[in-house]
């Protein structure tokens, strides 16, 4: 099951973790895959911590960073200096404080509204390309990390530039196979095929459309891993048949032990079908696959204000989704996930998952075999 890019990375598996919990990314790490940690919604220092944990824990493995670098965003946010929260026009935060004092979910308690509200701006400050850059300073000072991937657009020159100095390998999301040329044009060494059914930002091409069609296109000169849609291990046989070098995975691992979500998250999530996950700009401003909820359809209904670029529509959002969770409410809940939620339905670890996975995929290209007459 190793390919060229795991040989190239120094991991024995090609299955690829997207987390925004370091345990997770540890965990897979250790069983032989390759963790990346989305370093998005983390302040510089929160990241930096991250970093620490991660770096102690996977017995001098390594493993990638994950930064969303926008190509559109709100530009006014980038430049101020101000509290985030100034920019989010009274009508908007009106819409959000009726449909949640309607359905009888409170505030948070002082002390806590306070602390949420902080870490929720200071993350997603992130979220435009300075604040990428301050995520990816501190990246760079972690020799332990492999690759780092650039979600939402090509890296910039100089950011290719220096990544390629310190032999780092450079990575890209990319949801049609026009973006994969722009994407090599631009210098990026893996190429995340991202169909509709991942979780997370996505476009509208599936998987089973979009690996071949991106591999097509990048012939042998760059590695692309298939994402979106991916949890067992017959999938993970056909991505590699598809000619993907490695499968790339989020949703599968929210389910896990050692994912961020608690008890009462991952109930919603066992619960849910693969149709529950839709596509939605409430969570960012952008086109995000997540579970459809009454928050999530709000701003879908006739007289609701526009989105928010982002990350100003994130800070509303998940200022509300607090409170929501907070109140465990399942019918406003919602939360980036892709159709493969429908095939999660218990709690199981992470390393279970991996070695499920494996079985999955012997056993898948076993059958293959099976239709292949020995000669
Ligand atoms: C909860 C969640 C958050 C995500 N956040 C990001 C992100 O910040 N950056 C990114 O490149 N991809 C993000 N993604 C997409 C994943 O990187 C990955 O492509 C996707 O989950 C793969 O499809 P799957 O969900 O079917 O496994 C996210 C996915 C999930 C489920």
């Amino acid at each position: 099951m190793q390919t060229p890019l795991c040989r190239r990375l120094g991991c024995e598996l090609p299955i690829f973790a997207f987390s925004h919990c370091r345990d997770v990314v540890v965990e897979v790490t250790r069983a032989g895959g390759f963790g990346v940690l989305g370093a998005s919604t983390f302040s510089p220092e929160q990241l930096e911590a991250e970093l620490r944990w991660i770096d102690e824990h996977v017995d001098g493995r390594p493993y990638g960073v994950d930064v969303i670098i926008p190509t559109s965003y709100d530009t006014q946010a980038e430049k101020t200096s101000e509290d985030l929260h100034q920019l989010i026009p009274q009508t908007h935060r009106d819409f959000v404080e009726n449909i949640l004092s309607e359905a009888g979910i409170p505030p948070l308690p002082p002390h806590e509204k306070e602390r949420v509200e902080r870490e929720i701006v200071q993350g997603r400050g992130g979220m435009t390309p300075d604040g990428a850059r301050r995520l990816l300073a501190v990246t760079l000072s972690h020799p332990q990390v492999r690759l780092v991937v650039s979600a939402l657009g090509s890296p910039p020159p100089d950011v290719i530039a220096d990544l390629r100095g310190r032999g780092i390998v450079i990575g890209a999301m990319c949801g049609k196979a026009e973006h994969a040329e722009r994407h090599m044009a631009a210098g990026v060494e893996v190429i995340v095929a991202q169909g509709t059914e991942a979780g997370g930002h996505t476009g509208e091409i599936a998987t089973m459309v979009l690996v071949p069609q991106v591999v097509e296109a990048c012939g042998d000169r760059v590695a692309v891993l298939a994402a979106g849609g991916i949890a067992r291990g017959s999938q993970i046989a056909a991505a590699l048949a598809l000619g993907a070098q490695g499968v790339w995975c989020g949703t599968v691992w929210l389910g896990t032990r050692e994912s961020e979500l608690d008890a009462f998250e991952k109930e919603v999530l066992f619960e849910a079908g693969a149709s529950d996950a839709v596509r939605r700009k409430a969570r960012t401003g952008k086109t995000v696959r997540m579970l459809k909820s009454r928050l999530s359809e709000a701003w879908e209904q006739p007289g609701a204000p526009a989105y928010l670029p982002t990350p100003l529509q994130g800070i509303l959002y998940n200022e509300a989704h607090a409170r929501v969770v907070r109140a465990k409410r399942k019918d406003l809940y919602s939360f980036p996930a892709g159709q493969v939620v429908g095939m999660i339905n218990e709690e199981s670890s992470v390393r279970d998952v991996m070695y499920r996975m494996q079985l999955e995929y012997l056993e898948a290209v076993e059958r293959l075999q099976t239709f292949t007459p020995a000669t």
